[in-house]
């Protein structure tokens, strides 16, 4: 993967990914309900809402294991539909599972190359493989003792540094991180949190889940706050407080929070014919 040129303010460019109005529903359960959701390069949009507000639905959408019911999904500026988990990973989704799909027994570089072996004639070009590892985790500041310890040796923090990596090796333009610190201490969420300010420094739009306001207000840029399978707000994360990402999480009636929420909100809602300002 290149290096990218530094990360330049977001504002003005296209969105790498772009979801306009993404429904799924699972029989009876609406999972998601016309969700708009915009990722730039080189920004960190944490998805934040409470369980079962929809953020693992949607990410699977993205992945490709669920296929959306209705609504539009741009990637890099083209409509594209996300068949299967293969397609999302050629569009240039990655996506890191909060569960990791790590081989325990298996070594940190035969994890990063797990069926993407790098072949010199019929033997597997081993040499090249672990001078490549070295590569990927010293462009990410990573700390691991040895690329090739067993991942069953590593602490969690490391295992969770040699998923991103691994994920990186498709050179995807969108990273996708389901609860990457929730299994974490102070200091390993630290290095994991370090790992996305990379990421981010390279280019990548990285969509991060979190239950850790702490976490969310460490390293995002924006928050998109789902509740009850709908937008519920879109802030920055440097204008926004604790309190009112917890208020649009939880969908207490906070005037702030409600006028805040209502430029994603309006678009969704139908045009009331009561007057809005009666509430006291
Ligand atoms: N495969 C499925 N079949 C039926 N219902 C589902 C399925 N997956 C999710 N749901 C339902 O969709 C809703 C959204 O669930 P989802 O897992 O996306 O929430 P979440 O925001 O990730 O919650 P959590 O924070 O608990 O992980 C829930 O009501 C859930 O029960
Ligand atoms: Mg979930």
């Amino acid at each position: 993967m290149e290096a990218a040129e530094s990360a330049t303010p977001v504002l003005d460019r296209q969105p790498v990914l772009s979801l306009k109005g993404i429904s799924k529903g699972f029989g009876a359960v609406q999972a998601l309900t016309d969700v708009d959701l915009d990722v730039y390069p080189g920004e960190v949009v944490a998805l934040v809402g409470d369980n079962g507000a929809g953020k693992s639905t949607l990410v699977k959408v993205l992945a490709g294991v669920h296929s959306h019911d209705s609504g539009t999904i741009t990637f890099e500026g083209r409509d594209v539909r996300i068949e299967s988990p293969t397609a999302s990973q050629q569009l240039g989704i990655a996506t890191v599972f909060q569960d990791l799909a790590l081989c325990d027994n298996l070594d940190v570089v035969s994890n990063l190359f797990l069926g993407r072996e790098v072949v010199g004639g019929v033997v597997l070009n081993e040499e090249e493989m672990e001078k490549r590892s070295w590569e990927l985790l010293r462009q990410l500041s990573a700390r691991i003792p040895s690329v090739r310890i067993a991942i069953a040796s590593l602490s969690g923090g490391q295992r969770q540094t040699v998923a991103i990596a691994r994920s990186l090796i498709g050179e995807p333009q969108v990273v996708i991180l389901d609860e990457p610190t929730a299994a974490l201490g102070v200091a390993q969420t630290a290095e994991v949190l370090n790992l996305i300010e990379r990421l981010r420094e390279r280019g990548l739009g990285v969509i991060l889940i979190s239950h850790n306001m702490a976490d969310v207000q460490a390293v995002a840029d924006r928050v998109a706050v789902l509740r009850l399978g709908r937008n519920n707000g879109v802030f920055n994360v440097r204008d926004v407080s604790y309190e009112e990402i917890i208020a649009a999480i939880t969908g207490a009636t906070d005037n702030v929070v409600a006028r805040r929420a209502s430029t994603t909100a309006a678009a969704a809602a139908p045009a009331a014919t009561q007057d809005t300002e009666t509430q006291a």
